[in-house]
Formats: structure tokens, C-alpha cells, sequence
């Protein structure tokens, strides 16, 4: 945040919502200077063509942004400095399914017991898919509608039909979907889910900047903001009141998990059942690596303590080092579902995250305040990540899932993990399209 010395107005004697529009503000004088001194002066260009309201606008924006954090003044110093790595067994599928109808019971009683929450991420932009609405609306379906949204609902009623009961399902949308998610599964009906089993909190937003790190304008009275990234989304439970819900709940355990999945189990009853048996903080799925070159995260242990190794982290003789047996020793990617204990997750909202840097195109006005909609990336995004939050557990159980059966992400167009690749797996398990 900016130096609150440079805050404009009195806000004796004013109503406490006059009081937070006038703290939140910054005059026109306050904020040129603080974006000179911080090269951001460009932010300004549009001033003098805006309405006074776009004005105020604006500088409430600008009032909001803290140009001192690492990301705008030197980018490459994100860059984290990684530990000593170790491979991580898995819990197999030959093990669970041993041990399967006792993990599945521990599980069931957990989601009867009320103890177990799901959070679905879907702030995120979707822009690999290039679909201009929340990726859970995007239609899977061929013959008839199958909505990404409904796919989820689909799956995780397979599981409260076992149980007889519903689990809370928290969505997490952004600022830019928010609207339009809600809208979209209160029109279909939550795909059949009961409706007060279902919340959603908003994750906070991040300013995009260029190549040159000077942050965007999106219009000329509004600067680009995206969302923070799928790391945030405990720390915005809390900032929302939705993690006080939780604890009034009693939820102990919550299963997060990505929007893209078309296939994953959720509040999977075998997945809670084991990691609640193990005794681990923290349970990640996990599938076997169809190649050393598979472009997936790998869970294994840095520095002794749980980790996600990214693929372009490894070295040629991580992705190569084999067991006596023959198998890769870093052979288990993850596919964006966990599971926390809600006690082990209070210490991370004290917690400094890594902040990853994201390429993406990102579309914005030029300096002659004409629409840019780059084809290409064009600028940078700054992201925390789910996945640093299995680091600051003690514990995690890596569990096998077969990735035929439930790993069927939907991220680009065309191509590796596609509509296209999604829908022949869905197919493959016998959904009709
Ligand atoms: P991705 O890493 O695939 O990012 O998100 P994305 O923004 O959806 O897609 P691209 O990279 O622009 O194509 C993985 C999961 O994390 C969620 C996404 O909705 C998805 O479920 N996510 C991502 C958020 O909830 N918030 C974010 O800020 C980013």
C-alpha cells in the first residue's frame, strides 16, 4: 500500500463511507509523483480526457497499488531459490486397492461426520482455451450440452450419493467471472447440487505489466488487473469470511481442486480415507509420468519436506534417475487436487508466498488509447501457486490415481491436454457426449 502520509482529506465528521472513498484516494499531485518516482508516470496519460468520476476512478486504483513489492522493481529477483531435492514413494494403486474398502469407510464417515469441505479454483482466466467466459461454461458435450461446471457436480454426486450426504463445495471465482459464474449455475440450477451446500468467496487481483514492466492501462481510466493466482485462495477464505464458516462448520479437511479436470473425483472418499489413515498434514493426487519428458510437476521432497519439483525445475538427470526396479524415481506428476487439514493451514496466512511469473498474452490499450489483442504473449502476470502451499506442510501422502480414469484437464484449444483429448477420455469412461 502507499505511504498513508500521502493520503488526502480530512475524515473527521463524515460518514464511514465517505471516510473509505477519501482514504482510498489519492489526489491527482499524490499520484503523479508516486508513479514518477516509480516509472509508472504512463498511468496518467488519459487523465485530462476523463470524467470526473473516471478520474476518481483511476486514482483509487493507483492508490492501491504497493510499487515498492519485488515484482515492479526488479523481476528477475523472483526467481526462487530451490533446495535439495529427493524423490517421494507414492501411495500405488496396487496398495489402495488392497486397502480400499477401509480407506473408503474412514472417508465416507469423515463426509458424514461434516468434516470434509471441497474448494473448487476458478478464478483463473482460462486464456490457453481462449474461451471468453468462465472455463466451467465451456460445453465438453457433442450431441447434447455438457458443461464443464456440470462434469464437476456430476462427479462429486457420485460421491454425496454414497454418503447421503452433501459436502460444502466452496467456489473461488476473480473479480472478472464472479458475475457470470453465479449467474450461470444458478440458471442450471447448481447441475442438480443442493444450493446451500454451495459458496463462493472472490480471490484478490494482481496489476499485469509489459515486457518493459510498465503495468497496463485496460482502459483509459482503469489499470489491468488480473487474478492473483490458485495460491491465494486460503488467505482469501479468510479475507472473505469464508474460512469463519469453515471453523463454524467444523470442517476439518478440504479437498481443493481445479476448474480444468473434467474427470477428477472429488471429496473422493478413498483419497480422505487414506490420507486420514497415513497421518500425513496433507494428501496430493498423483499420476504415474507417461514420459521423463512429461511436462507435469512432480511431488517430491525438497529439503526433507514435501515439494512440487516444476518440470522445466528438473534436471536431465532428475527426469532420468531410475530405481533398481526400472521406474523413474520422480515419477509422480500432480494433477491440481489436494487435500489440507485446516489446522496445518493457519500458519500459512503468515506465510510469505513465492511469487511465479506468468507469460501470457494479455490484452490492453496502447499509447494512443486503442484496444490491443495480442496473439502472442505480450506482457507478464504475477501468480501465487496451490502448489507452494504443499511445501509449508509437514506431510504429504502422495496417492496414485489412474490417469486414464481421472486425469482428463481441459487447458488448451487444441492439441496435448485439449477439448479434444478431454472428451476421448470422457468417452472412454463411458460419459456420452
Ligand atoms: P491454470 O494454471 O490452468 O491457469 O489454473 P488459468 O488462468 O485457468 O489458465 P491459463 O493458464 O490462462 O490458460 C489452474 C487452476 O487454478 C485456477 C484455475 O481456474 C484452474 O482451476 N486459478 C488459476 C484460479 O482459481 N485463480 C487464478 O488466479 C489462477
Amino acid at each position: 500500500m502507499c505511504d498513508p502520509q500521502h493520503l488526502h482529506g480530512s475524515t473527521k465528521n463524515v460518514s464511514t463511507n465517505i471516510e473509505r472513498i477519501i482514504t482510498d484516494m489519492m489526489t491527482y499531485e499524490q499520484a503523479r509523483q508516486y508513479l514518477t518516482t516509480h516509472g509508472q508516470a504512463h498511468l496518467l496519460q488519459f487523465y485530462n480526457e476523463l470524467s470526473p468520476e473516471q478520474q476518481n476512478q483511476l486514482l483509487q486504483q493507483i492508490a492501491k497499488l504497493d510499487l515498492d513489492r519485488p515484482q515492479f522493481r526488479d523481476r528477475n529477483a523472483l526467481t526462487q531459490k530451490r533446495g535439495k531435492f529427493a524423490p517421494l514413494g507414492a501411495m500405488t494403486l496396487d496398495k489402495i486397492s488392497r486397502n480400499l474398502e477401509a480407506y473408503r469407510k474412514i472417508g465416507i464417515k469423515a463426509i458424514q461426520n461434516a468434516q470434509i469441505g471441497a474448494v473448487l479454483l476458478a478464478g483463473g482466466q482460462g486464456s490457453r482455451l481462449g474461451f471468453n467466459h468462465p472455463k466451467g461454461m465451456f460445453n465438453m458435450g457433442k450431441t447434447r450440452d455438457l458443461y464443464i461446471f456440470e462434469c464437476l457436480f456430476y462427479n462429486l454426486m457420485q460421491v454425496t450419493e454414497q454418503a447421503k450426504t452433501y459436502v460444502p463445495l466452496m467456489i473461488m471465482t476473480s473479480e472478472q467471472n464472479d458475475a457470470e459464474t453465479k449467474a450461470f449455475l444458478k440458471e442450471h440450477h447448481y447441475f442438480g447440487y443442493n444450493p446451500d451446500s454451495v459458496y463462493f468467496f472472490k480471490q484478490e487481483t494482481e496489476p499485469a505489466v509489459d515486457e518493459n514492466g510498465k503495468i497496463f492501462l485496460e482502459e483509459k481510466d482503469s489499470i489491468v488487473l488480473s487474478p492473483n493466482g490458485n495460491g491465494g485462495w486460503f488467505s482469501s477464505m479468510q479475507r472473505t469470511g469464508m474460512l469463519r464458516l469453515v471453523e463454524k462448520m467444523g470442517i476439518e479437511w478440504i479437498n481443493v481442486f481445479a476448474v480444468d479436470n473434467v474427470l477428477q473425483q472429488i471429496a473422493d472418499p478413498v483419497f480422505i480415507g487414506a490420507t486420514i489413515a497415513s497421518g500425513c498434514a496433507s494428501g496430493g493426487k498423483v499420476v504415474r509420468k507417461a514420459s521423463p519428458d512429461e511436462r507435469v510437476g512432480v511431488l517430491c521432497l525438497e529439503d526433507g519436506k514435501p515439494s512440487i519439483v516444476e518440470y522445466y525445475e528438473m534436471t536431465e538427470e532428475m527426469r532420468t534417475l531410475r530405481n533398481d526396479d526400472g521406474t523413474l524415481a520422480y515419477r509422480f506428476g500432480v494433477i491440481l487436487n489436494y487435500l489440507f487439514r485446516v489446522k496445518d493451514l493457519m500458519h500459512t496466512l503468515d506465510s510469505a508466498f513465492p511469487l511465479h511469473i506468468a507469460h501470457k498474452k494479455i490484452p490492453h490499450i496502447d499509447t494512443n488509447g486503442n484496444k490491443v489483442f495480442p496473439t502472442e504473449p505480450n506482457g507478464y502476470k504475477f501468480e501465487t501457486l496451490v502448489l507452494d502451499m504443499v511445501h509449508m506442510q509437514d506431510s504429504c501422502l502422495a496417492f496414485e490415481v489412474d490417469r486414464e480414469k481421472e486425469f482428463a484437464p481441459v487447458k488448451n484449444a487444441q492439441g496435448v491436454d485439449s477439448v479434444a483429448t478431454a472428451q476421448a477420455l470422457l468417452e472412454k469412461n463411458g460419459i456420452v457426449l
